[in-house]
């Protein structure tokens, strides 16, 4: 029986950027959403686009590029916003509008100041309008897990009727508990009429350290949509973390039997360039993408390892695109191996801009031993920022590099064992997930015999 899909919704460039030291440049949100394009995510939340003049450019350039995902502007429940989301949107092949209104009694009175009778309205009529516009339009009750229960009904069957295509229900406080979480989607699907014609959405901030908990609980309820962002980044505690919902469910198809079209390789490498554009580093002990999330140091569990990866691993870590430790760059490294650690870690270049990297590579290789992936990630920045003073790896006395790489990012320590595993693959390989093509590297045409020779070196 076919499972049911999950629309994954990536607001990485929009709440995500909201969260302290996380904000981005056009350029930089624009190369991220052709990542996100890569992971597969359904929709790309590109910006808010009345917040500033960037986030209009961004959410406009990342429309005008991607064809494929679904891509959407935040609007507040205002004819201003909303015509200025639709207008970022212009170029978009699959435009949507996503508007939002507080609805519990806190914010109405406090930061609002307006009745519920008036939120139900401005709520309406924002809806009627950008569904005038646009066919695709979401609505948010914002802190809707705070929200009278009978007026969260009333405000949802209200936009329901007013076009709205998915209804999100925000935990947008970080307060709710995964059985409540799940039962508040239950009731509505249970009181609201016309929430059949729509799709249900979860969108939950991790303040307590549940928001993939309340994420899963709510698509147990029937949610379809989970809103969601690379490495949990978003408003103070963060958002549902992406990578770990679409892990849960490919890890325990038991208890969560639904399908995300997320490519798995693509997780690391999304996290990793994240990291690097916003500099905002990933805990070590992140689940799924952390430094240590596949690191092996005890000796009863290197022990277990060695005789079946089963013994302590849930999931290979190819299947989530962390590269293999066995693939060690050194001096004798070559090209292709160079390329595909660049590929595992959000870049891939041309012909001529990996010659760049690759003379670069070398000269620091002969000096440091192991070139770990910080360092490689510095020398890309160094060659995409035009630094032609080879300070780092021209043996300068400069302490970027340390003289000697103590571990390997990823000190999988017994790997030779791994091929017991059924989704491991070879080391030079990226596996893809279940149905998804394997990743090759694009580096095969516009060179010479010589080019060839040297591409294998
Ligand atoms: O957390 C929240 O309520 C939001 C809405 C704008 C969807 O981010
Ligand atoms: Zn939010």
């Amino acid at each position: 029986m076919d499972r049911p899909r999950i629309t994954i919704f990536d607001t990485t460039l929009r709440d995500g950027e909201q969260s302290p030291g996380c904000s981005m440049n056009v350029q930089e949100k624009l190369r991220l959403a052709q990542q996100l394009d890569r992971l597969g995510v359904d929709v790309i939340e590109a910006g808010f686009p009345i917040a500033s003049d960037g986030d209009f450019e961004a959410v406009q350039s990342i429309a005008a590029s991607l064809r494929r995902p679904i891509i959407a502007g935040l609007a507040r429940a205002c004819t201003g916003d909303v015509d200025r989301a639709w207008q970022a949107l212009q170029g978009a092949a699959h435009p949507r509008i996503h508007v939002f209104l507080a609805t519990s009694d806190i914010h109405l009175k406090y930061k609002l100041r307006i009745t519920r009778e008036k939120c139900l309205e401005q709520a309406r009529e924002a809806v009627r309008h950008a569904k005038s516009l646009c066919v695709d339009v979401e609505f948010s009750p914002e802190d809707a897990t705070r929200t009278d229960v009978a007026f969260l009904c009333q405000v949802v069957e209200a936009v329901i009727a007013a076009g709205a295509t998915t209804v999100n229900i925000p935990d947008t406080v970080g307060y709710s508990m995964p059985e409540e979480y799940g039962n508040l989607i239950r009731t509505l699907r249970e009181r609201v009429a016309g929430i059949d014609r729509v799709t249900i959405s979860t969108h939950c901030h991790n303040d307590l350290g549940l928001a993939v908990a309340n994420s899963l609980a709510g698509v147990q309820a029937g949610a379809r949509q989970v809103e969601c962002a690379i490495n949990g980044i978003g408003e103070r505690a963060g958002n549902a973390s992406l990578e770990e919902i679409v892990m849960a469910m490919r890890v325990r198809p038991d208890r969560y039997p639904y399908e995300t079209a997320i490519a798995g390789e693509h997780l690391y490498p999304s996290s990793q360039m994240l990291a690097e554009i916003t500099r905002v580093p990933v805990q070590p002990n992140k689940a799924i993408i952390g430094r240590n999330a596949f690191a092996h140091e005890a000796g009863i569990h290197q022990d277990g390892m060695l005789k079946n990866p089963l013994t302590y691993e849930i999931m290979t870590p190819q299947s989530v695109g962390v590269p293999d430790s066995r693939l060690v760059l050194g001096k004798h490294s070559g090209r292709h191996a160079l390329a595909l650690r660049c590929e595992q870690l959000g870049h891939q270049f041309e012909r001529r801009e990996l010659d760049e990297i690759y003379r670069r590579f070398v000269v620091l290789a002969d000096r440091i031993k192991k070139v770990q992936d910080s360092h490689l990630l510095e020398l890309i920045q160094d060659v995409a920022s035009g630094d032609v003073s080879n300070r780092d790896v021209a043996g300068s006395p400069s302490m970027k590099f340390p003289p000697a790489a103590a571990t390997l990012p990823f000190p999988r320590a017994v790997s030779a064992a791994a091929g017991a595993n059924a989704n491991d693959s070879h080391p030079a390989q990226v596996s893809g997930s279940a149905g998804q093509a394997s990743v090759s590297i694009p580096f095969t045409d516009h060179h010479s015999e010589q080019e060839d020779y040297l591409w294998g070196v």
